[in-house]
């Protein structure tokens, strides 16, 4: 039986530096119009989330709102053929949290060419585990495979080593066999790192290059970046002769000084990556790839489990800097 409400953070915000968030109780049918029903069981934050849930206009244009880019659950309804109540799926990205009512609520009602079928060998909440950042880690990943690098051409840098996005990399790609060296900020995280595969750990200070040197000492094969700003700057300047690039965050920063000679004296190649957007097939296979032969054993060391009421804590952690793997949201049974 479908409520006539349910529960959910909401965000009011009259200006981005003035915000407000509740939880509360929403009407089913105040939900946008969508061919699917999902009763979330569980969803996850991510960094974007952190962003909508502090008024952030370039996530979230009107308030009130509530945040949430993935969402993991039951079907409910469905006015399309493909879903039938009951069946389990999954939703992460296209504008789900951003300007469509998100994750941080028990229902959410989507179209259905956004909706995944929760895929074999994943539950619901390992599903949510990944999540956003499983998924950008795991699209990272794969364009260092097709890149034609193997565990063979040399380390592996990983940057934002402990936050979501970074952590399900490192794992990813030590199950893969790729050796890896985890960059982070926190000193003390050093066993969490080994622990989930990194071979090496090394101060974020100790990779970030201030000089106006063009090329540095080669030292990556690849390198998963998830902070922009210097950082990335520094790590397009370390690599060997045609590493692979990847570029997903801007917690450090958004803009990045470079120069063309990685590129014309390297022939480096530096690989964008844009989850919400990634088109039907290319998620279908990445999620099955993440349910299959890429399947981490260590998720549980991975994430912490918190109630609606707890994501206040959560999302001013985040903000900080301050997170440490994946934290999920428990919406229902
Ligand atoms: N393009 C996409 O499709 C996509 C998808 C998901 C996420 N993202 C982006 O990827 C980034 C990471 O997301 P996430 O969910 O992994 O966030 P997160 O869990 O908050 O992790 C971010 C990590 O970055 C490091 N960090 C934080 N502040 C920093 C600073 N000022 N300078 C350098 N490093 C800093 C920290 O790790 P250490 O302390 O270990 O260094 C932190 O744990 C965000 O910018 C997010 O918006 C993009």
């Amino acid at each position: 039986m479908i409520p006539e409400t349910f529960r959910t953070m909401i965000v009011h915000s009259a200006s981005e530096t003035d915000h407000e968030r509740r939880i509360a109780e929403k009407f089913i049918r105040d939900l946008p119009a969508g061919d699917v029903l999902i009763q979330v069981v569980y969803s996850s934050l991510n960094y974007k989330d952190a962003l909508s849930a502090t008024g952030n206009r370039g996530v979230t244009r009107t308030y009130p709102h509530t945040p949430g880019i993935d969402a993991a659950g039951i079907v409910a309804e469905s006015s399309h053929p493909a879903f039938l109540p009951g069946e389990p799926v999954l939703v992460t990205g296209y504008d789900l949290g951003m300007n469509t009512s998100g994750g941080f609520g028990q229902y959410v009602r989507v179209p259905a060419d956004w909706v995944v079928k929760l895929p074999e060998n994943l539950s619901l909440k390992e599903s949510m585990i990944y999540g956003t950042a499983g998924f950008t880690a795991s699209l990272s990943v794969q364009k260092i495979v097709e890149h034609g690098l193997t565990p063979d051409s040399g380390d592996i840098l990983v940057t934002g080593a402990t936050g979501g996005v970074g952590s399900l990399a490192v794992s990813i790609l030590s199950k893969i066999g790729y050796s890896v060296t985890a960059a982070t900020g926190k000193t003390d995280q050093n066993d969490f790192l080994r622990n989930i595969g990194a071979k090496a750990v090394i101060s974020r200070a100790d990779i970030v290059d201030d000089s106006k040197r063009p090329l540095l000492k080669a030292r990556w094969a690849g390198v998963v970046d998830t902070v922009g700003g210097n950082i990335l700057a520094s790590a397009l300047k370390s690599t060997f002769q045609r590493a692979a690039v990847t570029c997903c965050g801007n917690v450090a920063s958004p803009t990045f000084a470079a120069t063309v000679y990685p590129f014309i004296l390297r022939g480096i190649t530096l690989y964008g990556i844009d989850s919400a957007s990634t088109p039907m097939p290319i998620r279908q296979k990445i999620w099955r790839k993440i349910a299959g032969e890429w399947k981490i054993s260590h998720l549980d060391s991975l994430h912490t489990e918190i109630p609606l009421e707890g994501l206040e804590h959560a999302i001013e952690r985040m903000l900080s800097g301050g997170q440490h793997g994946r934290v999920i949201v428990r919406l229902g049974d």
